[in-house]
C-alpha cells in the first residue's frame, strides 16, 4: 500500500469534532495520512510516507463539495448577462437558448466543455460535484447529458423539469406527463437524484409534486429549486416529501424558514446566482438561527451563475447572507455533503475520502478576507493530486 502524507499543515480543518477542536474540528501542526484514496489518520506533523506533499505551514481544508451545478451545456450567454446588468430582469426563458445550443453540440464538444469546467473547479479546491441535466428536454438529449455527467462528475441529477420544452409550449401538463413517464424511466439507471424548477414561469406546485413523486417511485432522491425568483410552494413541498435539499431559498417566507429549521431538508444557498442576476441575497443567518442545515454551492450554469468558484460563494455568504466564515466554510464542505446525503466527503477523518485543498494562506479566514484571489495551492481528490499551482 502506498501512503501519501500531506505534512506540515499549520492549521487543518477536519469538520470532525472527534478529531479536532470545535465544529470545524481544527488541528494545528498536523499531517494527514492517505492510503488507497482514503484518509487513514490525522497525526502530528512529521509523519513518514512513501510520498509527501509539503504544506509548509499552510491551512488545509476539506475539498469543497459543490452540491448544485448545471455544467453540461454548450453556447454562451454573456450578452444576456450584460443586458441584465443594464437593467433587464433575469427570466428562466434564457434556458431555451442553452437547450438549442446544447442539442446541436456534438458529444465530444459537450465532454470537452464539461472537462474544462471540472478542471476549473479542481483549481478552485472543489473535489466533488453534483451535476444536473436539464438542457436537453427530450428523452434522447437528457440521457446524453446524464451519461456525460456520470462519466466525469460525482452525483448526477435528472432535471428534465427545468422548463417546459419549446416544442410543447402551452402544453405544460403534456410535458410533465413525458417527464414523469418516459424520461424518469429511462433516466433512473443513470441518475441518483431528480430536481424540479418550482417557480412562476417554470413548474407550479402540483406539477412539482407530480415530478418528484414519479422520481421517488423510480428510486431517485429529491431536490427542488425553490424560491429563487419569488416566494412559492417549493420549500414546503421539498420538506413535506423529505427532499435532501431545497436550493436557492432567496425569497423565503417565515413558514419556509420554520419548515427548513424543523426538517432534514438542507437549505442550499447559491449566492453567486443572486450576484449574477442582481437578486437580493438569501438570509442565511435566519436559516442557521432557525436550526436549518445550510449548504453553499455555485449553481454553475451559463445563464444565472457562470462560475465554479466556491471561495466566491463563501465570501458572498459571509458578506451578504450573514454567515460567519466558519459557518460558510462548513456549509461549502460538510453542508454540501449533507445536501447530497453522503458521509464519505466534506470532512478529513479516518475512513473519509481523501479530498482536500491546500490554501496559500495561514487560515481559512482568507477565503472571505481575500475575495477574488486564487488561494488554492493544490487539490487532492480521492488521494490523487488533481491540481497543483505551478511554481514561481
Ligand atoms: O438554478 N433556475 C433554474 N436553473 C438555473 C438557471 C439556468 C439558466 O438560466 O440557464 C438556476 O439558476
Amino acid at each position: 500500500m502506498t501512503a501519501l502524507v500531506v505534512d506540515r499543515i499549520g492549521l487543518l480543518v477536519t469538520n470532525d469534532e472527534t478529531v479536532g477542536e470545535g465544529r470545524l474540528g481544527i488541528v494545528r501542526d498536523a499531517a494527514v495520512v492517505i492510503e488507497d484514496g482514503s484518509v487513514v489518520a490525522v497525526v502530528p506533523a512529521g509523519a513518514a510516507g512513501d510520498e509527501r506533499l509539503d504544506a509548509a505551514g499552510a491551512c488545509v481544508i476539506p475539498g469543497f463539495v459543490d452540491s448544485h451545478t448545471h455544467p453540461v451545456f454548450a453556447g454562451d450567454r454573456s450578452a444576456e448577462f450584460a443586458a441584465r446588468m443594464a437593467g433587464r430582469p433575469y427570466a428562466a426563458g434564457g434556458i431555451h437558448t442553452t437547450v438549442a445550443a446544447t442539442r446541436s453540440a456534438s458529444e465530444p464538444e459537450l465532454r470537452a466543455g464539461l472537462r474544462r469546467r471540472v478542471a476549473e473547479a479542481h483549481r478552485g479546491g472543489t473535489t466533488h460535484l453534483e451535476a444536473k441535466s436539464g438542457y436537453g428536454l427530450t428523452v434522447e438529449h437528457e440521457l446524453r447529458l446524464l451519461r456525460l455527467a456520470g462519466e466525469i462528475t460525482d452525483d448526477t441529477t435528472l432535471m428534465a423539469a427545468h422548463v417546459v420544452t419549446a416544442e410543447r409550449a402551452g402544453a405544460a401538463e403534456e410535458y410533465v406527463d413525458l417527464v414523469c413517464g418516459a424520461m424518469v424511466e429511462a433516466a433512473a439507471p443513470l441518475a441518483r437524484w431528480i430536481d424540479v424548477f418550482c417557480e412562476r414561469g417554470a413548474f407550479d406546485g402540483d406539477q412539482t409534486r407530480r415530478v418528484l413523486e414519479a422520481g421517488q417511485a423510480a428510486g431517485l432522491g429529491l431536490r427542488v429549486h425553490a424560491a429563487q425568483l419569488g416566494p412559492g410552494p417549493g420549500v414546503q413541498i421539498a420538506v413535506e416529501l423529505g427532499a435532501a435539499s431545497a436550493d436557492h431559498c432567496t425569497h423565503l417566507t417565515g413558514a419556509d424558514v420554520d419548515a427548513l429549521g424543523g426538517s432534514t431538508t438542507v437549505a442550499t444557498l447559491l449566492p453567486a446566482s443572486d450576484f449574477s442576476t442582481r437578486q437580493p441575497y438569501p438570509d442565511g443567518r435566519r436559516l442557521v438561527d432557525a436550526g436549518a442545515t445550510v449548504a453553499l454551492a455555485t449553481n454553475c450554469n451559463p445563464g444565472s451563475s457562470f462560475t465554479t468558484a466556491m471561495a466566491l460563494c463563501i465570501a458572498l455568504a459571509v458578506r451578504d447572507c450573514g454567515l460567519t466564515v466558519e459557518e460558510a466554510l462548513w456549509a461549502a464542505t460538510a453542508g454540501g455533503a449533507r445536501a447530497l446525503r453522503r458521509d464519505d466527503i466534506g470532512r478529513i477523518a479516518p475512513g473519509a475520502r481523501a479530498d482536500l485543498a491546500l490554501l496559500d494562506a495561514p487560515s481559512y479566514l482568507h477565503l472571505a478576507y481575500r475575495p477574488g484571489m486564487d488561494l488554492v495551492l493544490a487539490t487532492v481528490a480521492r488521494g490523487a493530486l488533481v491540481w497543483a499551482r505551478p511554481g514561481p
